[in-house]
């Protein structure tokens, strides 16, 4: 068993309404056997109330954000706050999606804000970093997501920097079907042990969770969770489903 925390997040995006929503978390509460991984669920906002009393009890199942605004309150019509995602028991925020930097425009400059206002009140953030294809095919895509991470999570001291779970999504693999092979995961996954080593030392940079994403399925999840530098997933599309959700949950 790895040292660091193992971590399986289920980001639904822009699925579910709110009955469907609370039925597929009580399904998933149904099917969860107890055990060392962290589970995530990362709903739309309507839902995190309510799956917030659903979960309740079950230690290794955490409630999760997709997103929220970089400043504390005021006249930001149609956003939500950190501070109003802590009350409603949120742990986990996912900052930096590639669907947020490519349609809503979020720079490496914004990430930084809200990663810190979600440090600032106590929960934790799922960094997200990645390529896309053109980048990959330009054997360029260890130097992007080198100055990701940099440019959204090395102002931070180490105390912080403790706190960030790291997912790395290449956009060429998310809601394709096209997953990064086992050693394309695993080569990303060191590159980035490595940087954070440089900046943090070695201790640190061990002790970092670091997901992959990108169509995670129950048929693939084992062999990706099985490199050294993998410690879970980011799962889109198979976190709708209950039994493949907690398939995945169970591949390590
Ligand atoms: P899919 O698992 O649907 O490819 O989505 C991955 C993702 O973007 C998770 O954040």
């Amino acid at each position: 068993m790895k040292k660091r925390q193992l971590i399986v997040a289920g980001n639904w995006k822009m699925n579910k309404n709110y009955e469907e929503g609370r039925d597929l978390a009580k399904d998933i509460v149904e099917r969860l056997q107890p055990s060392q991984v962290i589970v995530i669920l990362a709903t739309p906002f309507i839902h995190l109330n309510s799956i917030s009393n659903i979960i309740k009890g079950v230690s290794n199942l955490k409630l999760g954000a997709q997103n929220c605004h970089q400043e504390e309150s005021g006249a930001y019509t149609g956003e939500v706050s950190s501070g109003m995602l802590k009350s409603v028991g949120v742990d986990y925020v996912i900052v930096g999606h590639s669907e947020r930097r490519e349609y809503f425009e979020e720079s490496d400059a914004l990430l930084a804000k809200k990663v810190n206002i979600v440090l600032e009140k106590g929960m934790t953030p799922i960094f997200c970093c990645g390529e896309k294809l053109e980048v990959r095919e330009a054997n360029q895509h260890l130097e992007l997501v080198e100055n990701q991470i940099k440019n959204a999570l090395f102002h931070l001291l180490p105390e912080e920097f403790e706190k960030i779970v790291i997912a790395y999504e290449p956009v060429w693999a998310i809601g394709t079907g096209k997953t990064a092979s086992p050693e394309q995961a695993q080569e990303m996954h060191l590159y980035i042990r490595n940087l954070l080593a440089k900046q943090y030392g070695e201790e640190l940079a061990q002790a970092t969770t670091i997901l992959y994403g990108g169509s995670v399925n129950a048929g693939n999840a084992k062999d990706l969770f099985q490199q050294a530098d993998v410690d879970g997933g980011l799962v889109g599309g198979a976190s709708l489903k209950a039994e493949d959700f907690v398939m995945i949950v169970n591949s390590f």
